[in-house]
């Protein structure tokens, strides 16, 4: 087991809203934040989430909240001026990062898992680099190009040099959940896909990543802790594996999860090998989703969140501590237990209809069912494909935890225009 030691940030713990407490803000309150969130008022943490819009999930639950352009590096870093919290937790990618760097350097806050980190994996060269050529471990074939031209050259090879082939897929730098993403089976379809990715890019500037196809048997997500030890070990930061979590994505973006996802045991063996030296190299405290690809004993680096993964939510029922409160107690530098309890699987609810009323039919159904969970974000307003809630599972294997999380969702509908009876 690798160590190093911990920066332990608080060795006590306050009280909120008066002078002693750890007062922690959340750069992001989706329902992942959310739900940390919960993990640190549950520990007595003062919290303040920031999203984008007002009353985001994560803003319903936290002490304080602000609402602020968080890729504007000015309005992000007069807000963490301002407020003077112990942490700093990034939720989502579209951050302005160089001012955490910046903060951080100044020795201002802390970030969570560590500015760098954030920095690296806020779009997808950073990190894509850092894995296969600085780490060398193994990825997907891959490119970045800047025009059609370069992505045409880049797929068919220049100057007698392989290029990627068919079939690829095609990512806009800067996205996450399948935004601008396409799979190009041949040459007719290149200039659709660099379209899709000039247009669901998140910031305009037109770079992609073209990868490889990889033709996995399964795909999962390894959620790795960077914790403090037990007992003499307190003062060393420990790697905690939870079990293999396996999903399932439609256009890039996760519908279902399950855990735990079998695997062979030399897979397993690679996945956490490559789990570790990411997060090592990543460092920091908290907990990481890794992205993986499984084929046999063969395993490729995909990605990595160095925060709670959506996949993840899963853990809600499965886990002894879910994703996270294992990352709310990883970064107070607390001791965690990322053990399994039972078997479980998650489905997402998507909003299937465009409202601003959002109100949901069918959750008594869905709970009718022994076994079954239901977490609604509370999103103020619907689209066709946002993920509005969750809906949870446990049973005694997989393929009925699966049906049965899947059955649960299905009972779920969003239904625009009704006001709900108390
Ligand atoms: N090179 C690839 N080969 C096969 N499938 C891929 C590849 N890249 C992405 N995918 C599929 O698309 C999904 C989303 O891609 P990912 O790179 O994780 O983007 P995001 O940041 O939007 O999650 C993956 O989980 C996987 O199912
Ligand atoms: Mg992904």
């Amino acid at each position: 087991m690798s160590t190093s030691p911990a920066s332990t940030v608080a060795p006590t713990l306050g009280t909120p809203l008066s002078p002693s407490a750890v007062r922690v803000m959340l750069l992001g309150a989706g329902e992942l934040g959310k739900e940390v969130l919960i993990a640190l008022q549950r520990l007595g943490v003062e919290t303040l989430a920031v999203d984008r819009y007002d009353h985001a999930p994560g803003q319903q639950v936290a002490h304080h909240s602000r609402t602020i352009a968080m890729s504007d590096a000015a309005q992000l870093r007069a807000l963490i001026e301002a407020e003077r919290p112990h942490l700093v937790v990034p939720e989502i990618e579209a951050i302005a990062t160089p001012v955490l760097e910046q903060l951080e350097a100044e020795g201002l806050v802390r970030v969570i898992p560590t500015a760098r980190a954030a920095r690296l994996t806020m779009d997808r060269e950073g990190i894509r680099r850092l894995a296969a050529e600085t780490l060398g471990l193994p990825t997907s074939p891959y490119a970045f190009c800047d025009s059609l031209a370069e992505l045409q050259a880049a797929i068919d090879g220049v100057d007698g040099r392989p290029g990627i082939g068919y079939p690829c897929v095609v990512k806009p730098v800067m996205s996450s959940s399948g935004k601008g993403q396409s799979k190009v089976d041949g040459p007719a379809e290149v200039q659709a896909a660099w379209d899709h990715a000039m247009a669901g890019g998140r910031v305009s500037h037109g770079r992609v990543i073209v990868e490889g196809f990889i033709d996995f048997d399964d795909e999962i997500t390894l959620l790795t802790v960077r914790a403090a030890g037990r007992g003499a070990q307190r003062g060393e930061v420990h790697t905690h594996f939870c079990e293999p979590i396996g999903h399932k994505q439609v256009s890039g973006d996760y519908v279902e999860s399950w855990q735990p996802q079998p695997m062979p045991a030399e897979a397993l063996r690679k996945a956490r090998e490559i789990a570790r030296a990411v997060t090592d190299n990543l460092g920091g405290q908290g907990l990481f989703g890794v992205e993986l690809f499984v084929k046999g004993e063969q395993v490729w680096f995909s990605e990595v969140s160095p925060r709670p993964h959506d996949t993840g939510l899963v853990t809600l029922s499965t886990q002894v501590q879910s994703e996270f409160e294992l990352h709310a107690r990883a970064i107070l530098g607390l001791p965690v237990d990322t053990s399994l309890r039972q078997v479980g699987a998650s489905a997402v609810i998507y909003g299937g209809v465009d409202t601003q009323d959002v109100s949901f039919e069918g959750v008594a159904e869905a709970l009718s069912e022994p076994g079954t969970d239901i977490r609604l974000f509370g999103k103020p307003e619907s689209f066709a494909r946002r993920r509005m809630g969750v809906a949870l599972a446990t049973a005694d294997d997989i393929d009925a935890a699966r049906a049965k999380a899947r059955a649960a969702a299905a009972q779920v509908r969003i239904i625009p225009g009704v006001k709900p009876r108390a």
